[in-house]
This record gives structure tokens, C-alpha cells and sequence, in this order.
């Protein structure tokens, strides 16, 4: 089975790039990654490899998300849901920081390791820093027996399939699946009630059919890139659940086109960015119907305001913006997860507008396995 998967999974199948095709294997990615594991009857889910009975579970007083890069920002979505559904505090931070600054490293504390690879460096190292220490480390890795999957106590396994393009699509989408089901699980460990069980369950088998929904979107999303591939920067605004998703995006823009990009709490606008604004930087603004929505309006007006260019990624038209991409709503917890897609699909065609080289952008690697 190992070797049928393999061939399958490295034939480009018409795409022209693995990005392309990662980008357009999210659907069944998502699929793989609930996949026996939804409990209806407790309105849970089910994650055999944790190895945390509820009795552990409900002493955890915090939750330490730790990674790099897109894993990175996937912890940062993660931390967020953890904090929304089972009202645990939690945050991420950059493995590579934790591991030189001599945290404190707290028994009550759950540490997370996430990785693509499974053999990132900066990761494992903390892994192993924390575990000599005494912490219990679970891991969300997608390669399977990888160095960290075999370090850490327990975890949940992402099932993204391989990943060959050096930035990284499909695995991020279902790692911060991955997360939504952690963060239910410990939400109905603790005080998460039946009916938010239920509401999480059903919102997460919709997310297939919606990702397929986005990337029916690729035709307008090629035109939009093409038309933002002479900008020398763009800015990427959102806030709370937004924030990661345009830390992301900007990320991903960054790193196969080239083009300078920084991502900003859109809170923060008036604190300074707002100062770099005009018709030559482009804003990319993640506006989700939630209750912040005013408040994203707001920045969206004060950018307007500047003259400069917005493309907003939304649930619905947005007045101020230029263009609208228009995102299937879900659960407002969930939408992170679908939000950053259409921007994978910027950051492809801006990259291939500009004759880059998609699958191994300059001066990257795929794992970096080295200090
Ligand atoms: C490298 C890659 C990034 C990736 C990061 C973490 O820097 O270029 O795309 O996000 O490593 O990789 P991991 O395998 O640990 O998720």
C-alpha cells in the first residue's frame, strides 16, 4: 500500500507545479483527516493517538502551541480555537524562539509540536528541551513516524498526504483541522455543551464541499493576481481569528513570488501601518462575517480613505474593497480554516504570473533539519 500511495501521490496528474496540485487536493485532504474519527454519540471526536485519558485532560490549566513557519501559523489558529471551544488560555510562538530564551516550562502546561516534516530542527530540539524537563508533548505532524511523531508522548496525525512543493498548502489546511478536533475534544472534555459538540461536528463535514465551492473561484483569483503582480509590497490585515489567516497568506506571498508582504493586526492600523498607505500598496483585508465585522469595515474605510487598493477576502461583498473574494461561511470558529485558501491561489498565480519557480522558491527548503 506504502508504494501504490507514493506513485499515486508524486504523478502530477496535469497540474503544472505540486503546488497547484496540494492546492487542489485540500477537499480530499480534509476528507482523510476526520475520518473515523467524529464521534456522534458524545458529540466528540475521537483521536486514538493522544494518549491523554479525561482525567489529564481536565488538569491542563494552558496549552504551548510550537512550530515554524506555516506550522507556525496553523498553531496560532489552533491556540485560538483551543481558547474559544474549551476555554483553555493558549498560545503559539516560533519553536526556534522558545528553545533559545530558557522558558519556564510548567507541568499544568500541554505543549503541542507541530510539523509538516516531522524533522524540523528548531522543533525537535524544544521537544526534546521539554521532555528532559518533564512536560508532556504531543505532536501534529503529518509525516508518519517522523523524528518528532517518535519523541513526543502522543498526537494527532494530519493525514495531509506527502507534500512536495516547498511551501506548504494542503498541509496547513489540515492542520488546523487537526486543531478544530483537539480543541473539541478538550472543549467536551470540559465545558463545552452537547449542542456546541454538535454545531463544531457539523460545521467541519461541510468544510469539504466548501473548499471545492473556493477553488471553483480560480479563474477570478488568477485575473485578481495578475493584476497585483507589479506591486513591490502588499499588506495583509486581520483581526482575531483573521490575524493568523493573513500572516499566512502573506507568508505564502512572500515565499513563491517574491514580492515583499507584511501582515498586520488590522487593530494595529492606526498605530502605524496606516502611515505606509497609498494607490502603490495594495491591502489584502480577511473580513469574516463575525462579530468583529464593523470593526473590519472601519479599517477597510480608513484605508479607502488613503487612496489605497483593498481586496478583501469576505463572507460577503464588501462595499470599500475593490474586489471581493467570497468565501463560504461556517461556524465563526471554523471560517479561519477556509479563509486563507483563495489567498494560496494569489500567491500561485502572482508566483506564476511572475515566472517563478513554484515548487522551490530561491534559498528555501522543505525541512530545514539543520540548526
Ligand atoms: C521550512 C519550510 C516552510 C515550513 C517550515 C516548517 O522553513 O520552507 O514551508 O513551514 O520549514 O516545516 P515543518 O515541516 O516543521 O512544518
Amino acid at each position: 500500500t506504502t508504494v501504490e500511495w507514493e506513485a499515486a501521490s508524486y504523478d502530477m496528474g496535469g497540474h503544472d507545479t505540486y503546488m497547484h496540485k496540494e492546492i487542489h487536493e485540500q477537499a480530499d485532504a480534509v476528507d482523510r483527516v476526520l475520518r473515523g474519527r467524529i464521534d456522534e454519540r458524545f458529540s466528540t471526536v475521537h483521536l486514538g493517538g493522544l494518549n491523554l485519558d479525561a482525567r489529564e485532560a481536565r488538569r491542563i490549566r494552558r496549552v504551548k502551541i510550537l512550530g515554524c513557519g506555516t506550522s507556525y501559523h496553523a498553531g496560532m489558529i489552533g491556540a485560538q480555537m483551543i481558547e474559544e471551544l474549551a476555554r483553555i488560555p493558549a498560545d503559539a510562538e516560533p519553536a526556534s524562539e522558545f528553545r533559545y530564551r530558557n522558558a519556564v516550562v510548567d507541568p499544568d502546561t500541554l505543549y503541542v509540536a507541530v510539523s509538516q516534516s516531522g524533522e524540523t530542527y528548531d522543533v525537535l530540539a524544544a521537544v526534546q528541551e521539554l521532555k528532559r524537563k518533564g512536560a508532556r508533548v504531543l505532536g501534529v505532524v503529518n509525516v508518519v513516524g517522523s523524528a518528532i511523531a517518535r519523541e513526543a508522548d502522543g498526537g494527532i496525525y494530519v493525514h495531509a498526504g506527502p507534500e512536495v512543493c516547498v511551501v506548504s498548502t494542503k498541509c496547513f489546511t489540515n492542520t488546523t483541522v487537526a486543531f478544530a478536533l483537539l480543541a473539541l475534544h478538550l472543549g467536551r472534555t470540559r465545558d463545552l455543551s452537547v449542542r456546541d459538540g454538535k454545531r463544531i461536528i457539523e460545521g467541519l463535514r461541510r468544510l469539504p464541499e466548501q473548499i471545492t465551492e473556493i477553488l471553483k473561484q480560480e479563474e477570478e483569483i488568477k485575473q485578481l493576481a495578475e493584476s497585483y503582480a507589479d506591486a513591490r509590497s502588499m499588506l495583509f490585515i486581520g483581526r482575531v481569528r483573521g490575524y493568523p489567516v493573513a500572516r499566512e497568506a502573506s507568508l505564502k506571498l512572500k515565499e513563491v513570488s517574491y514580492i515583499h508582504a507584511e501582515a498586520y493586526p488590522a487593530s494595529e492600523l492606526k498605530h502605524g501601518p496606516l502611515a505606509l498607505i497609498e494607490p502603490a500598496l495594495p491591502t489584502v483585508a480577511i473580513v469574516p462575517d463575525d462579530d468583529l465585522l464593523e470593526k473590519n469595515r472601519a479599517a477597510l474605510e480608513e484605508i479607502k480613505a488613503r487612496s489605497g487598493k483593498i481586496l478583501a477576502v469576505a463572507h460577503q461583498h464588501q462595499e470599500k474593497a475593490d474586489q471581493t473574494v467570497i468565501v463560504p461561511k461556517n461556524e465563526d470558529e471554523l471560517d479561519p480554516i477556509l479563509m486563507g485558501i483563495p489567498l494560496q491561489l494569489l500567491a500561485y498565480h502572482t508566483a506564476k504570473a511572475l515566472g517563478r519557480d513554484i515548487d522551490k522558491p530561491r534559498n528555501l527548503a522543505k525541512s530545514v533539519t539543520v540548526e
